[in-house]
């Protein structure tokens, strides 16, 4: 099987991930959690994966959150900034993860929200969508960095410059953008990121992290034990124990940071850009030339990206990847949890396939799932 659905999870993942996540289960104890040397094996464990996300995206190790994937540093994010009567912006290509706790908050009654629109074309058109909507009760924008159906590139720095001039919190979900783009919370002025560990980063799953800029503040979303001042009845204040209650993920965080080691082993940023940008490139060549596809390479806005999603004729893309996977192809087709983007570029109807390439994918990967496509097109009479 070839695997070309790296937006989902990357996989495979390094062995160095694998060992480290076998070395941390072996040494069994918790970490912050016992005065034993096994404990404070535990506590480094954790120490040196906040120290290396630290220094990956330009933050303080203590305003690294370790949560269990990126929708949940999302709605600690969303949840914990966002206040009654607040107003927040959100893009037209956001993931449900973004969209569901917002549109939650606001049918309670607490936030109201409005929806830029991207123009994939044009990233000063949706610089000004985004200007457009701010009221004066808007406190945040919540924004995706990289569409996960359509690869779709958001001008972060623009975004981010607007947000700063008006005095809004700029919280980016980077869960299609960490680990293949260059991302500096201090560099860009990124209030909150938040990324899962599972994808770019190559990790396990069951990992993500909050990453929070000097001076936000994010209420907790849960209380409970944090290994710290604990004869007091009140949450500590201090990141992160403020944002991290209960056991942490051991063997997830040492996998975790195993990733990026990896990943700044091979230089991430200029690797995906050169590799799986390439990759992705060569694919749409291949792509754009069978009869029936229609390809939505075109939302990129001619960026670096490592995902493209096209549809066949008028088949489904559900079937079609069935299809695809009975050939030894694995993408994902349907909807991705992304009911805006699929409404905003009419493909609500069929949903479309998407192919998502990763840092272990080969040129020879790429060229027989063209072929493989170019035969069903033709089995299918396209
Ligand atoms: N959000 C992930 C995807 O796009 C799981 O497939």
């Amino acid at each position: 099987m070839i695997y070309l659905d790296n937006a989902a999870t990357s996989f495979p993942k390094p062995q160095s991930v694998i060992n480290a996540m076998c070395r941390a289960q072996l040494c069994g104890a918790n970490p912050g959690r016992g005065g034993h040397s096994l404990s404070a094996r535990a506590g480094e464990t954790v120490y040196r994966c906040r120290e290396k996300l630290a220094g990956h995206f330009g933050c303080k190790s203590e305003n690294v959150i370790f949560t269990c994937n990126c929708t949940a540093a999302l709605n600690t994010a969303i949840k914990g900034v966002l206040k009654k009567g607040d107003h927040v912006i959100i893009s037209s290509l956001e993931h449900n993860s973004v969209l569901r706790p917002v549109h939650a908050l606001c049918e309670k009654g607490i936030i109201s929200y409005s929806v830029a629109r991207v123009n994939p074309f044009d990233d000063n058109e949706t610089l000004r969508s985004f200007a457009s909507h701010i009221r004066e009760n808007t406190r945040a924008v919540v924004m995706t960095h990289v569409s996960n159906v359509f690869g779709t590139v958001l001008p972060v720095e623009k975004i981010c410059a607007l947000c700063k001039a008006r005095g809004l919190i700029f919280i980016l979900d980077g869960a299609q953008s960490a680990g293949s783009h260059k991302i500096s919370l201090e560099k860009t002025g990124i209030d909150v990121l938040c990324v899962p560990g599972h994808k770019g980063l190559l990790g396990p799953m069951g990992t993500g992290a909050l990453l929070i800029g000097e001076g936000v503040e994010i209420s907790e979303l849960t209380q409970g034990g944090t290994g710290s001042n604990s004869l007091s009845p009140a949450q500590p204040t201090a990141y992160p124990d403020r944002l991290e209650s209960g056991t942490l993920n051991l063997p997830g965080i040492a996998g975790l940071c195993e990733g990026v080691s990896y990943l700044e082993k091979i230089g991430a940023e200029r690797y995906v850009i050169s590799h799986e940008g390439e990759l992705v490139r060569l694919l749409c060549e291949d792509l754009s030339v069978i009869d029936g596809v229609r390809l939505y390479s075109e939302m990129n806005g001619g960026k670096s990206t490592n995902l493209v999603s096209f549809n066949l004729g008028d088949l489904h893309s559900e079937y079609v990847a069935s299809l695809l996977d009975k050939g030894g192809f694995a993408v994902r087709a349907g909807y991705h949890c992304s009911y805006l983007a699929h409404k905003t570029y009419n493909t609500s109807e069929k949903g479309c396939v998407r192919v998502s390439t990763g840092v272990f994918t080969t040129k020879k990967d790429v060229k027989n799932f063209a072929n493989c496509l170019n035969k069903i097109a033709k089995d299918k009479k396209m």
